[in-house]
């Protein structure tokens, strides 16, 4: 019956091993990874490469990068459903890299939002990976031909040049790649920082408080949304200019399935102490049994490579396809 069923569509999303996952990271992008594998023919990496626009400690970044592909097996994505592998395993992002870097341009390059922002943060290097990362990004996704590419709100900027570089090298040099379109969920497509809601929650901001990671234990969970950010105001109710509220009211939703409608009448009544409690106390009952697979998972370092290792060939091998196309395409000579 196989030729009578529909080709699935493609995936492909990646994360950076850079610092322990936050909710952010969970609720906008992980989370809807392990609902896709069913309807989806998935692929998950970890971005290592791209975490090298930003100084890392070597034995640091490879602990991370460890670490990151466990949290992903923990979080419920499955090697059976979904193929998962390490970005610098498979040399021929780097390779496709080159050669969109070749049609990108100094322009468009310069007006993403990503780029201002980290070379603002560190302004003591600002190289020129941090520059293209946009056209290593599109390589990732181009690679595997990707129909869709689950991220969070703060990635479609990238996701939209992705799609520039692709049109046009299909108009340059014949259809070669599929176009990629965002896929980013409606609800809690954005996490905000529990101390500043104004701000995106992220595992590299300074302050502690502002963020949950997915390997917090219950007791970290719930004594930072008690001290989570709100307003001066008593009501529990998702509006303007309630950005605290509106956070903790979206978390809450993603998490319990419950509308915005039903919490304000839950809570009605009820004070925001109440209501950080028990956001706390569905957040860390989410991620319980996260940190749990974790820790088991972490233990056995023979599965993970064994995993990884099946990943990287099988990403190799279609990557490789997707490879010589693009060589004869631009006029390289075959070997
Ligand atoms: P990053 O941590 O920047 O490597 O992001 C990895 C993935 O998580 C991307 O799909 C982001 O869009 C998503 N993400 C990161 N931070 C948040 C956040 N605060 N809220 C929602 N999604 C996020
Ligand atoms: N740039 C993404 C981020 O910082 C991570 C990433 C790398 C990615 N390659 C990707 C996401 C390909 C989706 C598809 O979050």
């Amino acid at each position: 019956m196989a030729d009578t069923q529909e080709k699935k569509q493609i995936i492909l999303s990646g994360i950076q091993p850079t610092g322990t996952f936050t909710l952010g990271n969970y609720i906008g992008a992980i989370r809807n990874w392990v609902h896709l594998q069913e309807e989806y023919d998935c692929a998950y990496m970890i971005a290592d490469m791209h975490s090298l626009t930003v100084r890392q400690e070597p034995a640091k970044l490879r602990q991370q990068i460890l670490s990151a592909f466990a949290v992903l097996l923990a979080c419920g994505v499955d090697p059976e459903k979904s193929l998962m592998f390490i970005q610098s395993h498979v040399y021929q992002h780097a390779e496709l890299n080159w050669v969109l870097a070749c049609n990108t341009q100094f322009g468009e390059l310069s007006r993403m939002t990503q780029f201002k922002d980290k070379s603002a943060k560190h302004p003591e290097n600002i190289n020129a990976g941090l520059f293209t990362y946009p056209s290593l990004m599109a390589a990732d996704i181009l690679l595997y031909q990707a129909n869709l590419v689950p991220v969070g709100v703060d990635q479609k900027q990238h996701l939209e040049i992705t799609r520039d570089i692709a049109i046009r090298f299909n108009n340059n040099y014949g259809p070669t790649f599929t176009i990629p379109e965002p896929y980013i969920p409606e609800v809690g497509a954005k996490v905000m920082s529990l101390a500043d809601p104004a701000k995106k929650m992220s595992k590299s901001d300074e302050n502690q408080n502002a963020f949950i990671t997915i390997l917090d234990p219950p007791e970290v969970i719930i004594r930072k949304f008690k001290r989570a950010v709100t307003d001066s105001d008593m009501e529990i109710r998702y509006a303007e200019g309630k950005d605290g509220i509106n956070n903790l009211m979206s978390i809450y939703s993603v998490l319990t399935g419950d509308s915005y409608e039903t919490i304000e009448r839950d809570f009605s009544g009820k004070g925001y102490g109440d209501f950080k409690l028990a956001v706390g106390e569905v957040v860390a009952e989410a991620l319980r049994p996260i940190r749990e697979n974790y820790d088991r998972v972490m233990k056995d370092k023979a599965y993970l490579e064994e995993v990884y290792r099946a990943g990287a060939q099988k990403a190799g091998y279609t990557a490789e396809k997707t490879m010589r196309k693009v060589y004869r395409k631009v006029g390289f000579l075959a070997k």
